[in-house]
């Protein structure tokens, strides 16, 4: 890359990680590739103060394989991968990190497109974009991904509200949306209009008040949402927020949000299932984001209306998913994982079958470029 250094190594499971260090710009960062071999890799640039290197490389670790089966189930041609910048997003940004991490891209030549995730912004992309094409969510394309990530909770929402009530109306439908920002904002703004009555919490209290005003939501004390005696339970914020702890305090019947990663263990999957509240995989549910932003990459460029049919698939998965769980009373996220594996290793067998598959294009990438790239670390089993 010519500035900082780069170190690349084959982790764990076909797992690719490149490290990069430029202390000039104060960049720390870890790029994931999660099984090269299924595509160019995309998912978003999280920025965050992580106590250690080590620590964002286990998050960037974990997020590009769950990135991979929610571009599985979305039915895009990609793999799964993930950038973690370790700084404050408050004050680590300057033109020369977002430089520096623009030359790594550069230099994985098109085997991963980042975006926005937590702690960047469309503002960042922009910022990437100026020094390399593998950039996307950029304010000219996708942009701000919450509406369209809202839109595809919407289409999963109204299909696990079908099969745990039978009836796909909002009309008076009680629903509780914990986190009020880029995703629960317009999330409850959609549920607003079609009718369904609204409790709302956020810890920043200007959000619930603009949230009130909006759709004239009830707001609801933070510490309280989870136990609100609601239908519908969407969780729009962090992680980890119903534990087995939790699920004896659910008064709802149907879990469905936003938030990645909102069971905190895979046990609470279970526990769920046996106090009958049906969860919505949430790497199922919120693809919207991920359809929007590689949606750049079309011929043509990016055009929503094309967004807005693909979010399509989240509504057909969702609902063979329920059905496939129903049929054979198991958890959901189970049957999700399963079938995740399965895609998973039906694309590494067309992959590895067809050398042709290795020699496509990558999109944008420079001419000849191979999805395997040159110089891959990880074989998949
Ligand atoms: P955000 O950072 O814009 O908003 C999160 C909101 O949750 C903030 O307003 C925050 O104050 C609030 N919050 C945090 N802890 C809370 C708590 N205990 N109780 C109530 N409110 C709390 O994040 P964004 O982008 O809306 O994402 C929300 C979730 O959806 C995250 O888990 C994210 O990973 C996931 N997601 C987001 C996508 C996107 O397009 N932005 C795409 C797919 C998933």
């Amino acid at each position: 890359m010519g500035r900082g250094t780069l170190e690349a190594e084959a982790g764990s499971q076909g797992l690719e990680i490149h490290r990069i260090v430029d202390r000039r710009c104060g960049l720390e960062a870890v790029i994931a590739l999660d099984s090269p071999l299924l595509g160019p890799a995309v998912g978003g640039c999280r920025m965050w103060p992580y106590a250690s290197l080590a620590e964002a490389e286990a998050e960037a670790c974990a997020l590009a394989r769950a990135m991979t089966r929610k571009v599985l189930l979305a039915d895009l041609p990609f793999g799964g991968g993930k950038a973690v910048i370790r700084g404050d997003p408050a004050t680590a940004k300057t033109p020369a990190l977002w430089a520096a991490f623009a030359a790594a891209l550069e230099r994985l030549a098109g085997r991963y497109w980042t975006g926005e995730d937590s702690g960047t912004t469309p503002a960042d992309m922009d910022a990437i974009a100026r020094r390399s094409r593998f950039v996307l969510g950029r304010s000219s394309g996708a942009g701000d991904l919450g509406p369209m990530t809202a839109e595809g909770v919407l289409v999963g929402l109204k299909v696990a509200l079908r099969h745990r009530f039978g009836s796909e109306d909002l009309q008076g439908v009680r629903i509780a949306v914990q986190g009020l920002g880029a995703v629960g904002l317009p999330l409850a703004e959609r549920l607003a209009a079609a009718g369904a009555q609204l409790f709302v919490a956020d810890l920043d209290a200007n959000r619930v008040a603009r949230a009130v005003e909006r759709t004239g939501a009830r707001p609801v004390a933070p510490h309280a949402v989870v136990e609100a005696p609601v239908d519908v339970l969407a969780p729009c914020a962090l992680g980890g927020v119903i534990g087995p702890a939790e699920v004896g305090l659910l008064r709802c019947a149907l879990v469905a949000g936003a938030a990645n990663n909102p069971l905190a263990t895979p046990e609470t999957a279970r526990l769920l299932h046996r106090r009958g509240i049906l969860f919505a995989p949430d790497y199922v549910i919120n693809a919207g984001g991920v359809i929007a932003a590689t949606a750049e990459l079309d011929p043509g460029g990016y055009r929503p209306q094309r967004v807005h049919a693909r979010l399509a698939i989240i509504a057909h998965r969702l609902d063979s998913i329920l059905a496939e769980a129903a049929a054979r009373d198991r958890p959901p996220l189970e049957v999700t994982e399963a079938l995740a594996a399965g895609l998973r290793a039906r694309r590494l067998a067309a992959a590895t079958g067809g050398r042709a598959a290795s020699r496509a294009r990558c999109p944008g990438g420079p001419a000849g470029a191979s999805l395997l790239g040159t110089g891959q670390l990880a074989r998949d089993p």
